[in-house]
C-alpha cells in the first residue's frame, strides 16, 4: 500500500473515473449526475481501446482518455472500478499524484490500514483516514450487510449462511451484452454465442464464476465472510455462502438464514428493518410480493422481505430473509460515490 497522502478539497474535486466504459463506470457517471455531485474537472478513463470513443450520458458526451501513468495530474478524487490488477498498478499512481482512490475492486480491501466501507454501516471506519485509498466492499457482501447489519446492531447475530442469486453484472458489462446476446439467439433458434462467458447463461444457473480455493468455497464466498468480519469489526462470527449466477441483467439476491443471540420474532425483525436506512421492506404475504430483482433495478434501497422466524431453531433464535439489490448501483457505484460524499 502506498503511503497515506493528501484528502480532496473541501469543494468541487477534480473527478477521474477509471473503467469508465466498464458496467460500474458508466453507473458512476450517471449517478454524479442525478446526485448532482459538484465537481472540478471530470476525466474517463478506460484502456487504450477505448481511447476517443465518445460515451453519452444524461444528454451529454464525454470522450473517453486512455489511462496512462500521468492521468492523474491535478486529479483529488479517483473512482476506480477497473478490476484488481488495475487497481494494484494504477492506484499508488493516483494517491501518489495526491488523490484520494475509492477502489471498487477486491485488490487493498484486506489491507489493514484500507478503510471497507459502506457509509450507512460504518462510516466511523473513515473517522482517522487521512488520504489513500478506500475500499468498496464486494458487491454481494454490501448488498447481504444492508439488510443483516441493523439486525446484528440490534440482536446480535452469531451465525449467517447465504445463499446467492447473483446477476451477471457483476462479471461486467461484456457478461451483460452476452445474456442479451444469447436472448436473441434464443429467439432465432440459433446456437448460443459464448464467446466471453464460455457457457450458455441463459435458462441456466451455475456457480459463481471466481477460483474456488483449497477449502472449496469460491472467491465470492470467501469474500463475505472476511468482508463481513471486516466490516463489523467482529473475526468471531461464523459465516458459510454458496454463491450462485442466474440468467439476470443487473440485481443480485440472496436468502440469508440468521442465527441470533436475543431472542427475537419475526414481527419484530420486520420493524428493525422498517427503520434501517438505505433498506425498503416488501414483504406481503397475501399478494406474494417479496424482493424481486426487476424491482431492485435502478433502485438505490436494497429491498428486504421474507423475513420471518427460522423455526427449526431454538424458538426466537433464528431468523430467515431474502434480499435483492442492484448490483450496480449499491453493490457498486452509488456506495463509491457515498463514500466519496461522506469525504468532502
Ligand atoms: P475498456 O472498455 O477500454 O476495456 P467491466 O467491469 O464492465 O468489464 O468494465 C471494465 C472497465 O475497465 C472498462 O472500462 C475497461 O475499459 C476498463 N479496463 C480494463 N482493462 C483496463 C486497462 N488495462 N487499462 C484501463 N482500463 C481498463
Amino acid at each position: 500500500m502506498p503511503p497515506p497522502h493528501t484528502t480532496p478539497p473541501a469543494t468541487a474535486p477534480n473527478v477521474a473515473i477509471v473503467g469508465a466504459t466498464g458496467a460500474v463506470g458508466r453507473e458512476m457517471l450517471a449517478i454524479l449526475h442525478q446526485r448532482r455531485f459538484t465537481h472540478g474537472t471530470l476525466k474517463l478513463l478506460a484502456s487504450s481501446r477505448s481511447a476517443g470513443t465518445v460515451i453519452e450520458c444524461c444528454g451529454r458526451h464525454y470522450v473517453i482518455e486512455e489511462l496512462t501513468e500521468d492521468s492523474f495530474r491535478g486529479v483529488d478524487l479517483a473512482l476506480f472500478s477497473a478490476g484488481g490488477a488495475v487497481s494494484r498498478r494504477y492506484a499508488p499512481l493516483a494517491v501518489k499524484a495526491g488523490a484520494t482512490v475509492v477502489d471498487n475492486s477486491s485488490a487493498f480491501r484486506r489491507d489493514d490500514d484500507v478503510p471497507l466501507v459502506v457509509p450507512e454501516l460504518n462510516g466511523e471506519a473513515l473517522n482517522d483516514f487521512s488520504g489513500g485509498v478506500i475500499a468498496n466492499p464486494n458487491c454481494t457482501t454490501m448488498i447481504v450487510l444492508m439488510a443483516v447489519t441493523p439486525l446484528h446492531r440490534a440482536v446480535g447475530v452469531k451465525r449467517m449462511v447465504v445463499s446467492t442469486y447473483q446477476a451477471v453484472s457483476g462479471a461486467g458489462a461484456a457478461w451483460m451484452n452476452e445474456l442479451e446476446q444469447q436472448a436473441r439467439d434464443f429467439a432465432a433458434g440459433r446456437p448460443y454465442t459464448t464467446d466471453v462467458t464460455g457457457r450458455q447463461c441463459l435458462f441456466n444457473v451455475f456457480s459463481h464464476n471466481s477460483p474456488i480455493g483449497p477449502d472449496g468455497y469460491n472467491e465470492e464466498e470467501t469474500k463475505l465472510r472476511r468482508e463481513t468480519r471486516k466490516i463489523w469489526n467482529d473475526q468471531s462470527v461464523k459465516i458459510t455462502a454458496t454463491c450462485v449466477r442466474v440468467p439476470v441483467l443487473r440485481a443480485h439476491c440472496a436468502s440469508i438464514n440468521l442465527t441470533i443471540a436475543k431472542p427475537t420474532s419475526g414481527e419484530e425483525a420486520k420493524r428493525i428493518l422498517e427503520q434501517a436506512p438505505g433498506v425498503r421492506v416488501v414483504d406481503d404475504r397475501q399478494a406474494n410480493r417479496f424482493p424481486e430483482p426487476i424491482d431492485a433495478t435502478g433502485v438505490d434501497d436494497v429491498l428486504v422481505g421474507r423475513i420471518r422466524e427460522d423455526t427449526s431453531q431454538p424458538p426466537g433464535m433464528g431468523l430467515e430473509l431474502f434480499v435483492a439489490g442492484d448490483q450496480l448501483r449499491k453493490g457498486a457505484a452509488l456506495n463509491a460515490i457515498q463514500i466519496a460524499d461522506l469525504l468532502l
